[in-house]
């Protein structure tokens, strides 16, 4: 099974927001990770065909898909990033509605309901308005609805919006547990939400896909450029001011331990450690602001490397 975008892009007037994205997706969890704007909710609406692509394809086992139309549709499920829940709907009702749309028959729809509101734990609140929800419970059943049809292809956008910490290890193991021999895509802007599931993450910026690749190779891609030092508190402002800075710990002692996202050792004190996602994204996103000059984040380390990745290339 394969899903293929072949310089997919959309236009709205002057402004690209997606812009030739290429790229093949195989069963597995794809993180898609970005700032506001970038391109991901629309990226993720041509995939569903709810919105037509200005030029460039989706491809499903190698057809397009406003060739397949509903015949892809059925194969499709997709929680949009707006979704509308239906307030005075039942969490059941409103399942049994969206079973009638997607085709289910009646008696399908009831198994198949009960079943999905136990899997995201919903099986208590199944006679509760919508409205009485709160925002995880709301997002379960967001989910719940988008595997009504067992599809073979799932679409998320932003899924853990608004979920705290428990509802999102929630949220990382039912996904886990759904994700079987499907094609699951989901977007976030929160790094953690998919270090731990995604088996793949695409980033994106400015409508294209910058860099992809597992958690360790994309993380591999900066080794070296990552760096921790102990300073006082207005030497970290200083940096802060001029460095790509992650976090900043002020211990006990009054010093203050500066995580730094650079080329080059950033103090004397600095000691290089082990970069994680959300360094990734630092680094990528350093350019945008201005933190470091360009030619020096286009440097040997990162970017080339990012390039080789396979999968995603412009143009
Ligand atoms: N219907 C539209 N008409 C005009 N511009 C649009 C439309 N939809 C999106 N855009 C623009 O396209 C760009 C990408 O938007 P998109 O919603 O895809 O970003 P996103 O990555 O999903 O952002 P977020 O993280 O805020 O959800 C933005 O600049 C946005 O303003
Ligand atoms: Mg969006």
């Amino acid at each position: 099974m394969e899903l293929r975008l072949d310089r997919l892009t959309k236009q709205f007037g002057s402004h690209i927001a997606v812009d030739r994205v290429s790229f093949s997706f195989t069963p597995g969890v794809y993180g898609l990770l970005g700032a506001n704007g970038a391109g991901k909710t629309t990226l993720m609406r041509m995939i569903c065909d709810v919105m037509r692509p200005t030029s460039g394809s989706v491809l499903f086992g190698g057809t397009p898909i406003d060739q397949l139309g509903d015949g892809y549709r059925a194969r499709l499920g997709y929680l949009p990033q707006d979704f509308g829940y239906y307030p005075d709907f039942t969490a059941c009702d409103f399942m049994m509605y969206l079973a009638s749309l997607k085709g289910l028959t009646a008696q399908q729809a009831k198994v198949r309901t009960r079943e999905l509101l136990g899997v995201v734990g919903l099986a208590e609140a199944a006679k509760r308005k919508v409205k009485t929800f709160s925002g995880g419970m709301k997002q379960r059943l967001g989910i719940a609805q988008a595997v009504l049809n067992d599809p073979s292809v799932l679409v998320l956008d932003e899924p853990t919006a608004g979920l705290d910490p428990k509802e999102r290890v929630r949220f990382r193991n039912l996904i886990s547990s759904l994700a079987q021999e499907k094609i699951v895509i989901l977007s976030t802007h929160i790094v953690s939400d998919v270090e731990y599931i995604a088996d793949e993450i695409l980033v994106m910026r400015a409508g294209g896909i910058i860099t992809t690749g597992t958690v360790e190779e994309i993380t591999g891609d900066i080794r070296g450029c990552v760096w921790e030092c102990a300073v006082a508190p207005r030497e970290a402002d200083a940096m802060s001011a001029s460095l790509t800075v992650g976090n900043i710990h002020y211990a006990q002692d009054g010093s203050a331990i500066v995580r730094v996202v650079a080329q080059q050792r950033p103090h004397p004190s600095a000691r290089a450690v082990e970069p994680t996602l959300e360094d990734v994204y630092l680094y990528l996103f350093q350019e945008q602001s201005g933190c470091l000059p360009v030619s020096q984040t286009k440097a040997e380390v990162g970017q080339d490397a990012i390039a080789r990745r396979k999968g995603a290339h412009r143009g």
